[in-house]
């Protein structure tokens, strides 16, 4: 596989902790997933899914639903979606924070985003050459009411010992300080990490134990905001904080993020996301080349 990132963008993203690569995916390919999430919106029962995604880290918590959807295709809803009668405010293409969490291998069209060789090659790059895609997710960031997600470490919710999660962020639509771009802090990612998401078998949930008490960047002031356009990639290092504001816009700002770890880590069992053996992760090289 060849380099994909020069030396002074691995240089950059060693030192940073994130690097952002205008230009990465083609506006076909944007697209194309974006057509497939909103076919998947729109084939969305409502009435017996509920499960909201709760980005306030606090309260954040695990129900079975979202436990599941390590497995599978799941709708989560904003947390402004319904009123005081529990009834959704707008169409419920309107109203979903984010599908997940294992779009990538059980979607075509998402198969196709995500195993090519060039993410291959950046992967490798920046010294994952044997990367497992682990979790997807397409973030609506809807008009109005897209959440908060408060200022956290991807490590915090997939865990490896060395920590080796990745994100590779996918910019599917234009995202400005309007409708709630990321934001980062630059170096950031020479840190310690605060907290972990430990899975509780006993009432299918997960909950956070602290490991380092020191609160991480007050956001925004300590962190930079990433405005980025449609097809921009942005590679994020686990222990990097990043957050991202509400959406009071007219816009919505559609994402596509993956989350990588590397095979040769060690992947604890009290991780929330359990994949089922029928469903066994990939490296994003073996799938690249197979295509
Ligand atoms: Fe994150």
């Amino acid at each position: 596989m060849g380099q994909v990132l020069s030396e002074s963008q691995i240089a950059g993203y060693h030192r940073d902790g994130f690097l952002v690569i205008p230009d990465f995916t083609d506006a076909s390919a944007c697209r194309a997933v974006k057509t497939r999430a909103e076919e998947i919106l729109r084939a969305f029962d409502p009435e017996s899914h509920r499960s909201v995604f709760t980005t306030n880290e606090q309260s954040r918590h695990a129900d079975r639903e979202f436990i599941e959807s390590a497995n599978g295709i799941h709708c989560f809803f904003e947390e402004e979606a319904f009123d005081e009668e529990g009834r959704l405010r707008q169409a419920k293409e309107l109203s979903v924070n984010k599908i997940g969490h294992a779009m990538h291998d059980l979607d075509p069209v998402f198969a196709a985003f995500t195993y090519t060789t060039k993410l291959a090659g950046v992967a490798a790059d920046i010294g994952i050459p044997d990367a497992l895609a682990l979790q997807s997710m397409y973030i609506c960031k809807q008009p109005r009411i897209g959440g908060e997600v408060g200022c956290h470490q991807d490590a915090t919710f997939l865990y490896t010992v060395p920590i080796t999660v990745t994100g590779f962020w996918f910019a599917i639509e234009d995202a400005t300080l309007e409708n709630g771009c990321m934001w980062a802090s630059p170096g950031g990612h020479r840190t310690s990490l605060r907290k972990k998401f430990v899975r509780n078998v006993e009432n299918d949930g997960a909950t956070f134990d602290v490991l380092d008490p020191n609160p991480l960047p007050e956001a925004p002031g300590d962190l930079v905001p990433l405005e980025v356009s449609a097809g921009t990639m942005i590679v994020l290092h686990g222990l990097l904080p990043h957050w991202s504001d509400v959406n009071r816009s007219d816009k919505s700002r559609h994402a596509y993020s993956l989350h990588c770890i590397a095979a040769s880590a060690d992947y604890p069992s009290w991780n929330w996301l359990q994949r089922s053996a029928d469903l066994p992760l990939r490296r994003l090289s073996d799938m690249a080349r197979a295509r």
